[in-house]
């Protein structure tokens, strides 16, 4: 019943889409996030998008419970970043790009408005490893990928090793 779902790798084109608003608030909503959040703990990811299980919906999940205490698994829908703060830089990587691991600059700190899985609105200030997480997985949202915001010299060289497709 609550089985896995497959990880989409960079050069699938459901990547590079602009994902859909989720209307729906449904059981198989909630099953999707289920899903979603067995798969990232399956594949030790902090964060998980829906375009990188095959799904071009505006929905993510994230548990930084590895790394932070007290944390656990929760579903954006339709997340929107209303404010950002200031600036920090730390290493990231991503389900679907495997073996690249690179710093990126992103605010500190964003004000997300998103619905839960009832629908409900919700408006919520982040910092720390939930706001950089929550901000990889919106980008997913809009087609946009963590090796789209290092610099092109280290992009190259990972082209150069095979980590990524020459058209990524
Ligand atoms: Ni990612």
């Amino acid at each position: 019943m609550n089985s896995t779902m497959k990880i989409r790798y960079i050069g699938d084109p459901i990547l590079r889409k602009k994902a859909e608003p989720i209307t729906e608030f449904d059981q198989k909503l909630k099953h999707t996030v289920e899903q979603m959040v067995t798969t990232m703990h399956l594949e030790d990811g902090i964060g998980l998008a829906a375009p990188q299980v095959g799904l071009s919906k505006r929905l993510l999940v994230v548990d930084i419970s590895p790394i932070v205490k007290n944390e656990k698994p929760q579903a954006c829908i339709n997340p929107e970043i209303l404010d950002s703060e200031g600036e920090c830089v730390e290493e990231e990587g991503c389900l679907s790009i495997p073996d690249v691991m690179e710093m990126v600059v992103r605010p500190e700190s964003v004000t997300v408005a998103y619905q839960n899985v009832e629908g409900e609105k919700k408006v919520e200030k982040l910092s720390g490893w939930k706001a950089r997480v929550v901000q990889h997985e919106i980008d997913h949202l809009n087609g946009i990928l963590f090796i789209d915001r290092i610099s092109p010299l280290k992009r190259q060289m990972h082209i150069n090793k095979g980590r990524i497709p020459a058209t990524y």
